[in-house]
């Protein structure tokens, strides 16, 4: 890996995908580089770069996302991995809001991907869940909804002070993330290799008619072309308390950025907390970026104690999708076998370190 801002290699052997590596900050820079290790070992065809966007960046000269950031990464990768943003030093947090959601909204990466599957009974919180019970997908429209940062704060610092955010909604950003919601339904099975079969979509239309009602509305309408998957509805709330009491009956959640946010944290803890959760922001046929779920977790950042699990499982999803099928299996067994004979960090009951755990990992993945 080289560091500092790409250059690129024109021509890539034929069939090597171009990975783009943004580690960024904190517990980011430990696990990327596990996840990293790991790619290596299985032997995918993959040529990595690596940008050294985030905190330290912005604080040493200012920069962002540096010109032509987003278009370069469009243009010369076939993918990105990413860590995660968010530094103390930074209380803005203006470099997280313009690389991370700056990538999500300005490559039109509309479509985040969260697959909660529990890999060992031992994982979850709740009571008599097997590892067969829960394997969900939360669709997390990413590009509109509050995170456009629409608003505006008047009288401020008065008794009188009004803010305002704007939660924006378009038929277009709605009806896409809907049908990717029951095209995806529809062409991916469930690990066991059974169907998927329904999809439930997730708002607050009782209170938040305007926008609940154009969901609503595309929903029937998209269900329509469906018709042999399933529909399904619930308000935020009540699936929040759902999650907790039975989480068994999930399938295809889809919903809107901000739910999508709050209940893939919360789907996270089901499956072992968010060392162990993925994520794919995909623009169909065009450079998709991956992540874990989880953030720059400051407070354990440079222990060697975070869980490198998501950002290796992420990785992994990275490679399925560029049609390395086999790697990704490859590195998903490995990471199964670590949890089952507990060679994982502490969060989810090991003894093993950052490095160590990514070791492991990267041993099994090669010697299979
Ligand atoms: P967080 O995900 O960083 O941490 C939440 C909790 O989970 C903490 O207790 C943390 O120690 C734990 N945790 C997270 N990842 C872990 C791992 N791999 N192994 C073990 N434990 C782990 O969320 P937060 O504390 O709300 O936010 C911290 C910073 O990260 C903030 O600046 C936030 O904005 C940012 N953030 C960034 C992203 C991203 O870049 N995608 C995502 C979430 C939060
Ligand atoms: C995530 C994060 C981000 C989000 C933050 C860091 C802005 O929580 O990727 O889930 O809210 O999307
Ligand atoms: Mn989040």
């Amino acid at each position: 890996m080289v560091s500092g801002c790409a250059t690129v290699a024109s021509v890539s052997a034929i069939g090597t995908k171009r990975i783009a590596v943004i580690p960024g900050d904190g517990i980011g820079k430990e696990v990327i580089p596990q996840a990293v290790r790991v790619i290596e070992a299985a032997g995918a065809a993959v040529e990595l770069t690596s940008f050294d966007w985030g905190a330290d960046r912005y604080l040493a000269d200012k920069t962002t996302v540096p010109p032509d950031g987003f278009a370069a990464l469009a243009r010369d990768f076939d993918a990105i991995l990413v860590g995660a943003f968010g530094d103390p030093r930074v209380p803005s947090n203006i470099h997280a809001k313009e690389i991370l959601l700056g990538m999500r909204s300005k490559m039109d990466l509309y479509a985040n991907v969260r697959p909660v599957r529990l890999m060992d009974a031992s994982l979850c919180p709740l009571k008599g869940i097997e590892p067969r019970d829960i394997d969900f997908v939360v669709i997390r429209e990413n590009t509109e909804g509050v995170y456009g940062d629409l608003g505006g704060v008047f009288k401020q610092g008065t008794p009188d002070e009004v803010a305002i955010q704007e939660d924006i909604n378009t038929r277009k950003g709605v009806e896409r993330i809907i049908r990717y919601a029951f095209e995806y339904c529809a062409s991916n099975t469930k690990l066991d290799g059974s169907a998927r079969r329904r999809v439930l979509m997730c708002d607050k239309s009782n209170a938040m008619t305007h926008a609940g009602g154009l969901w609503q509305r595309v929903f029937k309408e998209v269900a329509a072309e469906f018709p042999q998957i399933e529909t399904q509805h619930m308000y935020v709330d009540a699936l929040a308390m759902q999650m907790v009491r039975d989480p068994r009956g999930f399938d295809v959640i889809v919903t809107n950025n901000m739910f999508g946010d709050i209940i893939s944290d919360l789907a996270a803890g089901l499956q072992g907390g968010l060392g162990m959760a993925t994520s794919g922001n995909l623009r169909p046929g065009k450079t998709s970026m991956f992540e874990p779920v989880h953030g720059s977790a400051p407070t354990i950042a440079g222990k060697n104690i975070a869980n490198p699990f998501g950002a290796i499982l992420s990785a992994a999803m990275m490679l399925a999708h560029l049609g390395m099928a086999g790697e990704a299996q490859k590195i998903e067994a490995a990471v199964l076998d670590a949890v089952r004979q507990k060679k994982t960090t502490a969060d989810i009951g090991g003894t093993l370190g950052t490095r160590e755990a990514g070791e492991w990992v990267a041993q099994k993945v090669s010697s299979r």
